[in-house]
């Protein structure tokens, strides 16, 4: 079955069995710039951060990007949270792969799927500021221990 998922803060999204195909939304000439610049950018860093990206199968740059299709996590956060905690682990300060991933990696459970077993990124063509990730990581992290607590 093929839908179009119209979610995408500046692509449309066609989710057929096994694929995404991500396409810049039309219509705002500044939506789909930015679209553009997201399929550009997922091209680049598919294959500069393999270990923490949904790998790009297909492209032509900057109109079309083809990913596998996965299962989306926004009803397993804590999956998320693990991720997260490993993207910003300590450890990583000199991981270039991780340093990289660290500026497109929103907090955000709707951003990453299960490929393979593990958990990847899907929409990593927004730049994140450090600033934000961290105060993201130290609240996602504040909210885990309460709930441990509890
Ligand atoms: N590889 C994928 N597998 C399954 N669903 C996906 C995949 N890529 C995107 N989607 C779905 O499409 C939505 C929009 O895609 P996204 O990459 O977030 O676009 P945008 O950058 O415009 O926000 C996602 O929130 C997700 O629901
Ligand atoms: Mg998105």
């Amino acid at each position: 079955m093929v839908s179009v998922n119209r979610t995408g803060s500046t692509r449309i999204v066609i989710l057929t069995k096994r694929f995404a195909i991500k396409i810049p939304r039309f219509g705002d000439l500044e939506y789909f710039a930015a679209g553009l610049l997201s399929n550009l950018r997922e091209r680049r860093l598919s294959r500069e951060c393999p270990d923490y990206f949904c790998p790009v199968l297909f492209t032509i740059p900057g109109l079309v990007v083809v990913m596998p299709r996965v299962k989306t996590l926004e009803k397993a956060p804590p999956l998320v949270h693990a991720f997260m905690f490993d993207l910003h682990h300590d450890c990583n300060k000199r991981d270039r792969q991780a340093q990289e991933a660290q500026q497109w990696c929103e907090y955000a459970y709707v951003n990453y799927g299960l490929y393979k077993g593990r958990v990847v990124a899907i929409d990593y063509g927004t730049f994140v500021p450090y600033r934000q990730s961290l105060y993201d990581l130290k609240h996602y992290h504040y909210l885990l221990t309460e709930h441990l607590r509890s």
